[in-house]
């Protein structure tokens, strides 16, 4: 592996004086090196000082030249030893090479144009462009005088080449310990991350999917932001709307449901979404149309929107961490097991939860970490098993049960980074030189 190539090397040398070099001899390839070196660099591990080289490369006539032969050349084994007609010359060659090598075969005296044939002047001519276009593709030095000759025809041109020194940084370790929170391959592949590119939401997906009755007080413009342009969504899928107001209104797979008269016009409002849970129920949804239920693993960090009072712990705006997993038989135990590996991950070992109440999940849990640092517990999420009356109508099989947890992205961040004013760390308030400066930002302690 590269990285351990970089972090080997440096264990014991001083320094790697050239990416370009040091990749070359390894058979790395330098574009993977260098984004090697930007992110170790990123957490500190190395520092990077830049180093720019202008190269020469073929043009693209260059590179036809180099292959076929120059223009010249091409004109000169065109002329057999008795001559030949200008105008069959003409017919043998390419418009350009015609034109270009004429010119170039005369200034070296290799050919004689005269008005009615063109002959050779020399028996054998050597194709020193040809030459030294293989020698500046190969990397060679060339003479100057040379180079500006092929400079000015145009068949070479600058290109600035970019690598790094680098050296140890102050987190320097021989060995790097991957984060969970660490974009891998192998992360990527135990969970899919779900489509939250839709910050406007209708109340359907948002709620009334998620079981949550449309008197309950979160669906009031005091706590979300209703759009007036435009005020509803054009379409739902018509069965499943069918299935979810009879679970609200009457029940259904055991339920009682709410005993209430279940409104199209609520469900149509459109909002800015105020949890990626909206999402989550769109997912399970597509998931529950399947013919087949295939288990899944879904995760999401991505922006919601909720009407409240900012002040140093709240924003209107901010980001959310979701997770969820949906298999046959889970249990409250999984949901425990999955939390305690999530948040251990994230640096905190220590958690608690405590039953609570949400209208899409039964049973209910805050998720506590005891903070060292301030020495008590701290609510950092919550989480939940998502009820039969949210799931059934989804058209998801009986025994299928869902485990899923939420969390601010800016909470747990707080507390690991120490910053106790929300505006210091998201929103037009944050100090832009601290952004600049900062190294990558990684959720995670050792
Ligand atoms: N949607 C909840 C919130 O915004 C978090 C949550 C997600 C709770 C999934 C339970 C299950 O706080």
């Amino acid at each position: 592996m590269a990285e351990e190539a970089v972090l080997g090397f440096l264990e014991k040398n001083e320094e790697i004086s050239d990416s370009g070099q040091f990749a070359a001899d390894r058979g790395i390839d330098h574009q993977e090196l260098t984004n090697i070196i930007k992110r170790l660099s990123g957490f500190r591990f190395v520092d990077a000082q830049d180093i720019k080289r202008e190269r020469w490369v073929l043009t693209v006539e260059g590179k036809t030249y180099a292959a076929a032969g120059s223009p010249e050349m091409q004109v000169f084994y065109s002329i057999p030893p008795p001559g030949i007609s200008l105008e069959e010359l003409q017919r043998k060659l390419d418009p350009s090479v015609f034109k270009i090598g004429c010119s170039q075969a005369k200034k070296n005296q290799w050919v004689e144009m005269g008005k009615q044939l063109v002959t050779r002047k020399v028996d054998n001519v050597e194709d020193k462009v040809k030459d030294l276009l293989n020698r500046v593709q190969d990397g060679e030095t060339i003479d100057p005088k040379e180079l500006d000759a092929l400079k000015r025809r145009k068949l070479i041109a600058p290109q600035t080449w970019k690598g790094y020194s680098v050296r140890k940084g102050p987190n320097y370790a021989p060995k790097r310990k991957i984060f969970a929170t660490d974009l891998t391959r192998d992360n990527l592949l135990r969970f899919e991350e779900m489509p939250t590119n839709n910050f406007v939401e209708s109340s359907f997906w948002n709620f009334d999917a998620l079981f949550q009755p449309q008197q309950h007080p979160a669906r009031d413009s005091h706590d979300t932001f209703f759009l007036q342009v435009p005020s509803t969504t054009k379409t739902l899928p018509e069965d499943y709307v069918e299935r979810v107001k009879r679970v609200h209104e009457s029940g259904g797979y055991g339920s009682r449901g709410y005993g209430y008269e279940w409104k199209r016009e609520e469900a149509n409002k459109n909002l800015l979404r105020t949890h990626t849970t909206a999402v989550s129920s769109r997912m399970l949804y597509l998931l529950g149309q399947q013919k087949k239920f295939t288990p899944k693993k879904y995760f999401s960090i991505d922006r919601v929107f909720r009407n409240e009072a900012v002040d140093r712990t709240h924003l209107a705006e901010f980001h959310q961490i979701e997770g969820l997993v949906c298999d046959r038989g889970l249990s409250l135990g999984d949901l425990i097991g999955v939390l305690n590996n999530f948040f251990l991950r994230l640096g905190m070992s220590k958690l608690k939860f405590k039953p609570a109440y949400n209208p899409y999940t039964e049973p209910s849990m805050e998720i506590f970490s005891y903070h060292e640092g301030l020495k008590k517990w701290v609510e950092i999420g919550n989480s939940g098993m998502f009820r039969p009356e949210m799931l059934r109508p989804m058209g998801l099989p009986e025994d299928v049960r869902v485990i899923a947890w939420g969390l601010s992205l800016e909470r747990p961040t707080m507390i690991l980074y120490g910053v106790d004013n929300i505006r210091d760390l998201f929103g037009h308030k944050v100090d832009l030189s601290l952004i600049k400066k900062n190294p990558l930002c990684q959720l995670g302690m050792e």
